[in-house]
Order: C-alpha cells, then sequence, then structure tokens
C-alpha cells in the first residue's frame, strides 16, 4: 500500500475534538494528513508529520473532510423547469408535481436513467460531495422501484427505497391497495437492493398511521428507517421517526416544541434541506431552534427535480448561514460529520486515523469562506477513498 503525505494545510477541520482546541471542528492549523490506502493514517500539525512514499503540497489552502449527502433523489428522468417557472411566478409547491416525474422516469431507459446519475454524481463529486445517500420514488410500481434501486446500488451503499414517496396515479381511488403493494411484493422486491426505507410523511402524500405501517413493514425486512417529514406542514412524522429509531427526520420545517423535545430525547438526525426551502420560496427551517435544544443537525442537498435541483452542499452551507442561523462551523460539521450520523456512519465525515481518506481541499484559506463567499467555486481538489478525483 502506498502512503501520500497532503501537507502545508493552512487549515485543516478533523472533526475529531480530540484535535486542536477542542472544538466540534477539531480545527488544526499547519496541519497535514497521511493517507495510507484507502484510509487515514495520521492527522496532526505539519512539522511533526510522518514521512510517506509521496508528498503533495495543499500550498497553504484549507482541508475539511468530504461531504456526506445523506438526501438526494437521483434516479430520475427529464426535469421540472415549467413548474419552477410558475412556482417563481407565484404558484404554490405541492406533492403532486412528482407524478410528472414518476411518467417520465417510468419511460426512461436503463442506461437513461444510469447517465443521469452518474451526471449528478459528477457534479456533487467537483463540488467536494464524496458519500451520497440517493432514493428510489419516481417509479412507485414493483418493477419501475427495483430498477431504480438496482441502478442506484451501482452508486453508492447508501440506497434508500421510497416507493412510499406519494400513492401511485394507478392507485389514485385506492391508496389503502397501494400501502399494501408498498408493504408487500413491491418491499420483497426492492429490500435486498436497500439499506434505508423512507415514507413522505405529509398532506398529498401518507398520514402517519400509513406511514408507520410501511416503516414497521420495511424493519420487518431488515431495512432502517428514515422520514420526510414536517416539511409543508405540521404533522406526526418527526414524533414517528424519534419513535421508531429513524435514522433521520429529513426537512424539519414546520416543528411543535413537542416535536423538537422528542429528537432532543432521540437518537434521530434532523437533516436539513434548504435548496428546498429555497427552490420552492418556502419559509426556511430553523436550524438555530435544533441546535440550542441539543438536537443533531445534518445538512443536506434533496438534489431532486422538483424541490430541490442543486447538487451543492457549498450553497447550502451558505444558505444555511445566511437564513437558518447556523454559524458557518456548525453547517460545515453538519454537512460532514452531520451527514455521516444521518447515515449512522464513524468511518466518513471524520478526519482521524482509521476513516476513510475523503477530502476536499479548498482553494480559500479557510472553510469559512465557503459561506463567505457564497456560489465561487472554491472546491480546489476531492480526494476519495485515498484517491484524487477532482
Ligand atoms: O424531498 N418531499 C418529497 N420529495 C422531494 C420532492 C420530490 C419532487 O418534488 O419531485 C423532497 O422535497
Ligand atoms: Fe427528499
Amino acid at each position: 500500500m502506498t502512503t501520500t503525505l497532503i501537507t502545508n494545510i493552512a487549515s485543516l477541520v478533523t472533526n475529531d475534538p480530540a484535535q486542536g482546541d477542542g472544538s466540534p471542528l477539531g480545527l488544526l492549523t499547519d496541519a497535514a494528513v497521511v493517507l495510507d490506502g484507502e484510509t487515514i493514517a495520521w492527522v496532526g500539525p505539519a512539522d511533526k508529520a510522518p514521512a510517506a512514499d509521496t508528498v503533495h503540497d495543499a500550498q497553504g489552502r484549507a482541508a475539511i473532510p468530504g461531504f456526506v449527502d445523506s438526501h438526494s433523489h437521483l434516479v430520475f428522468a427529464g426535469d421540472r423547469t415549467q413548474e419552477f417557472n410558475a412556482r417563481m411566478s407565484g404558484r404554490a409547491y405541492s406533492a403532486g408535481g412528482i407524478r410528472t416525474t414518476v411518467a417520465a422516469t417510468r419511460a426512461a431507459t436503463d442506461a437513461e436513467l444510469e447517465a443521469n446519475v452518474t451526471r449528478y454524481l459528477r457534479e456533487a463529486l467537483r463540488q467536494g460531495t464524496t458519500t451520497f445517500e440517493t432514493k428510489s420514488g419516481y417509479g412507485l410500481t414493483t418493477e419501475d422501484e427495483a430498477r431504480a434501486l438496482r441502478i442506484a446500488a451501482r452508486h453508492t451503499d447508501e440506497v434508500t427505497f421510497l416507493g412510499a414517496h406519494i400513492v401511485s396515479p394507478d392507485y389514485a381511488e385506492d391508496p389503502a391497495a397501494y400501502v399494501e403493494l408498498v408493504t408487500g411484493e413491491m418491499l420483497d422486491a426492492c429490500a435486498p437492493h436497500a439499506r434505508w426505507i423512507d415514507v413522505f410523511c405529509e398532506k398529498g402524500a401518507f398520514d402517519g398511521d400509513q406511514a408507520r405501517a410501511i416503516l414497521t413493514a420495511g424493519k420487518a425486512k431488515g431495512l432502517h428507517p428514515r422520514i420526510h417529514a414536517n416539511q409543508l406542514s405540521y404533522g406526526p412524522g418527526v414524533q414517528l421517526a424519534v419513535e421508531l429509531d429513524a435514522a433521520s427526520a429529513d426537512h424539519c420545517t414546520h416543528l411543535t416544541d413537542a416535536d423538537i423535545d422528542a429528537l432532543a430525547q432521540g437518537d434521530t438526525v434532523a437533516t436539513l434541506l434548504p435548496g428546498a426551502e429555497f427552490s420552492t420560496r418556502a419559509q426556511w427551517p430553523d436550524a438555530r431552534r435544533l441546535l440550542d435544544a441539543g438536537v443533531t443537525v445534518a445538512l443536506s442537498t434533496d438534489c431532486n427535480p422538483g424541490s430541490s435541483f442543486t447538487s451543492s452542499l457549498p450553497f447550502c452551507i451558505a444558505l444555511a448561514v445566511r437564513d437558518m442561523g447556523m454559524t458557518p462551523d456548525e453547517a460545515i460539521w453538519s454537512a460532514t460529520a452531520g451527514g455521516a450520523a444521518a447515515l449512522r456512519r464513524t468511518d466518513i465525515g471524520t478526519l482521524r486515523e482509521g476513516t476513510r481518506a475523503d477530502l476536499a481541499l479548498l482553494d480559500a484559506p479557510s472553510h469559512v469562506h465557503l459561506a463567505y463567499r457564497p456560489g465561487v467555486p472554491l472546491v480546489g481538489e476531492v480526494w476519495r477513498k485515498g484517491e484524487r478525483q477532482v
């Protein structure tokens, strides 16, 4: 195995509180990292770095762990430009637009879907994302959902079955029969290809009882739950997530004090998706309220053609800092270690001996510039599993 020393890092976010001043970001200045194959072998001050087979000069730039995007919907065809245009002229977002993408996705070939996933992943990688979760949810038949998961699984281990995105248009008259399909034949066909099961718990999609039935059936098949919860309105999703020990409750835009208390007491991460509020001109989730209550917060893109067509975590970080009350340090933690927590992973999102060698070098002296210089392509180099990708 060859070792690589990346040195001359002006400022390094490790997310290891044992490093630096003991803050959650574990910030080191004048730092170095040694990569050994796919893993991190050493992290510390540059003047104490051990020798390695090759040396890479970071030229005084900042480095951070690769972003962990714990929520995306990349297996789809087409886009929803017209719907976006209409929204920007005042129309409201609703779950109904999902049907447009379902029709386009069903009509697409495997090769077209595969090409789309590859393209959006490449976009994300260029912006520093080294791990991503992605979902089905635009097929809504047994065959189309299983196909989406098979395609997703070629690109990531973090695959989520979202047959319960909306009630399939084919079952518009009989939603109960659709829930039966999702918890029966569709789940049987999809469970082997996925790690997670998700439900869009919302008016116009699935109510609390339906969501509980679907997630419980998924758990019985060995899938772990996560929930689209409290996005468009107040509802039962967040408390159900905690009750079922879901890894994550995603969106969390409309929260009561009881929802916040439940999150603070449980192990469910609140995953905030500011791209969705940006692209639907909706109210921002209150990250400050969650953080002050002691809730673990993740930031993700929600990349999808309807509510949030961005693959950029730097963009989401800038929004979270500007509009959701997060400090730059908190936002960067949430897009790296927070995303890892939302996927219940300890091998990514942190740079310490033994974790995966995933990191981004920024064309900036500090990670704060990700929020301070919004819209500027600051991700200069991306290393994933010890290999330079960008
Ligand atoms: O997370 N909320 C449900 N699903 C997606 C939107 C999907 C779509 O509009 O196509 C979301 O925002
Ligand atoms: Fe989503």
